[in-house]
């Protein structure tokens, strides 16, 4: 399963680079006013950094919603880097964008997908990926986990190649839970990653571990 980091922090993003779990970046329109970042030249320019830390997929969301806007500002984010994936919201508009784009070689992530209804007629129209959103279903009571499951089913009966990228993961087990289902992708923030790496067992096993080596160090200056 590849790992995305949910995120427009360029120190979260070089950080998850150096710890070699980084496969791309997913971006949204919150995630950038998060960091501050608004007006045309400053998105792109702040795009661009990602890519050259990352050198893998980035998606990067439009902000308009009819459909001509959302071939040009597509477009113009296409041109950024060859890594850029145009994130696109599911509305019948973002449906016929994403059959455009592919039609140009311009890979696509459908993104706000919250039925496998949905996450269908993105894959048909030719998205490269869909994002369904875990947490936010969950916050209504709906489980999110089961949606990337019957996902998952639906592309795996039909050798659909579009990937199933679970979004909104909020907590390590649900990035489990995405591998278990074998979800291509999931994409979190660096610190719900982070989480992955602890265990009580290996912090109470390498203070044993120093403790010893300190006391065999004593044992043999004496
Ligand atoms: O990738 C989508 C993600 O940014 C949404 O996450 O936690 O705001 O539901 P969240």
């Amino acid at each position: 399963m590849k790992f995305f980091i949910d995120t427009a922090n360029l120190d979260d993003i070089r950080e998850a680079q150096e710890m070699g779990i980084l496969d791309g970046v997913t971006t949204n329109p919150s995630l950038m006013a998060k960091e501050g970042i608004s007006g045309k030249d400053r998105v792109m320019q702040h795009y661009k950094q990602i890519c050259d830390i990352v050198g893998n997929d980035v998606s990067a969301e439009v902000i308009s919603v009819k459909y001509d806007e959302m071939i040009r500002e597509g477009e113009e984010l296409a041109e950024i880097d060859d890594n850029i994936v145009v994130k696109i919201p599911m509305t019948a508009d973002g449906v016929k964008a994403i059959k455009y784009f592919s039609e140009k070689g311009i890979r696509t992530n459908c993104t706000l997908i919250f039925s496998a209804g949905q996450a269908l007629v993105a894959a048909k129209a030719g998205a490269s990926f869909v994002s369904p959103f875990v947490g936010r279903l969950d916050d209504i009571s709906t489980d999110g986990m089961e949606l990337v499951e019957q996902i998952v089913t639906i592309f795996t009966n039909y050798g659909i190649e579009t990937e199933v990228l679970a979004a909104s993961v909020r907590h390590p087990m649900h990035i489990i839970q995405c591998a278990e289902i074998g979800a291509d992708v999931m994409t979190a923030p660096l610190s719900v990653i982070k989480m992955l790496l602890h265990h009580p067992l290996t912090d109470s096993g390498l203070a044993k571990f120093l403790a010893d080596h300190e006391k065999a160090s004593l044992a043999v200056k004496k």
